[in-house]
């Protein structure tokens, strides 16, 4: 309509002004990740508590879009303790796979750059900041001490090579001085690692002869085949039957004590999370709302997300008429508002939520929320 603006429309002149800043602000980032010989001091860093492995701190991850900066992590704090498994759940694009994708930098580039923050990984021997660290030195991190395994194997799998070429030349590639026979008695003893009884005939297999939970199997068997400090499974099991999923997730927790490694396990399941997870993080909207042990979020859960979340998971035996889902939807990432972000799906909201984004109340020393009715009960319950 002429003459009325619509805030959702952006003009062809108005979006090419937007790449070009866009471009400037981008090309400052890769330029700075893209030197060489850049001087250890500068990326090596200390953990807050060396029984961490991962401290993510504060991390700001925006895309820089032609419609605008979108802020899919903003402001991010959480750790993956040595050897325990960190459940990362919230609703569908609140920010998961991105603040995964940060700690490996594979964050698509140029648009997507971390702008603030760091996030800390302990390799036993030295702290990496990821977010300064080089392109070139990441190299050594990714696959060697942490490793990543995809929702769905069918497209991280090359169909036209066979199984054991493809487990071989990850092995190879970290093992620079192995010999071809030794690469290969290993890759089959990854595959019988991973429980894949018949590992002879699968090493000479293509990926479309093999199930999807055989498939699921042998990225696992990748993605652990330099026994990994880390393990990053984002949403492992969701492109696999119920049974099959069990079995997974079995293999991941034997796998898991097996090597010592840490988990970070991101999934819409809260199932998969109350069985595996030793810790939780409720992300929301880019941010982290709710986060402690899984007893306490599972047992005790603080923010109205939470709850609504809790309450939208289905009994087995409690007759319900309908499934409880939380009313409205997520906020638009792109002009983030400066207040609570659950603040218009919230059923407990105050005249204290039209504020500036809450506060994190310490409900005990592992139990952080972000929410102003949690600050009042606080209050309250000091008093
Ligand atoms: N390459 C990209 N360019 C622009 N925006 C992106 C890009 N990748 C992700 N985003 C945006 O970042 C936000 C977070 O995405 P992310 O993939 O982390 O969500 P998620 O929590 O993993 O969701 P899901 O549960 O569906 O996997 C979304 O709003 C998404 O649109
Ligand atoms: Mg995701």
């Amino acid at each position: 309509m002429a003459g009325k603006k619509n805030s959702d429309y952006i003009s062809a002149k108005e979006s090419r002004r937007i790449s070009r800043e866009n471009r400037k602000i981008t090309q400052k980032y890769e330029k700075m990740r893209n030197r060489k010989n850049v001087p250890k001091e500068e990326y090596l860093t200390q953990m807050k508590d060396p029984r961490n492995v991962v401290e993510f701190d504060n991390l700001h991850t925006y895309f820089f879009t032609d419609v605008g900066v979108v802020k899919s992590v903003d402001g991010v704090t959480f750790d993956i303790p040595q050897g325990k498994t960190v459940g990362v759940v919230g609703e569908s694009g609140c920010g998961k796979s991105v603040t995964s994708l940060s700690l490996m930098q594979l964050v698509q580039r140029p648009q997507g750059q971390i702008v603030e923050g760091s996030i800390r990984f302990n390799t036993g021997t030295e702290v990496y900041d990821i977010a300064k660290t080089p392109a070139s030195e990441m190299q050594k991190l990714r696959g060697n001490l942490m490793s990543m395994i995809f929702q769905e194997p069918m497209t991280s799998l090359n169909p036209v090579f066979r199984i054991g070429a493809q487990v071989d030349e990850i092995i190879a590639l970290h093992n620079k001085n192995m010999s071809k026979e030794d690469v290969k008695n290993r890759t089959i003893e990854m595959l019988k690692m991973v429980g894949i009884a018949n590992a002879e005939g699968v090493y000479a297999m293509y990926p479309h002869e093999l199930s999807g939970g055989m498939r699921q199997r042998i990225m696992i068997a990748i993605g652990l085949a330099c026994n990994p400090k880390l393990i990053i499974a984002d949403e492992p099991t969701t492109a696999l039957d119920v049974t099959i999923q069990a079995q997974i997730l079995d293999l991941l927790r034997d796998l898991k004590a097996k090597i010592n490694s840490s988990i970070m396990l991101i999934t819409h399941d809260l199932g998969v999370v109350a069985e595996m997870a030793d810790y939780v993080v409720v992300m929301y909207a880019g941010r982290v709302i709710e986060k402690g042990t899984a007893r306490e979020v599972f047992k005790d859960p603080r923010h109205p997300y939470t709850i609504g979340l809790m309450n939208s998971k289905p009994v087995v035996g409690k007759k319900v008429d309908r499934l409880y889902s939380i009313p409205g939807k997520v906020p638009n990432p792109v002009d983030m508002p400066n207040y609570c972000y659950f603040r218009d799906r919230c059923e407990f909201c105050t005249k204290e939520c039209d504020g500036a984004y809450p506060g994190e109340v310490q409900i005990t020393p592992t139990h952080v929320v972000s929410c102003y009715r949690c600050q009042e009960i606080k209050r309250e319950e000091n008093e």
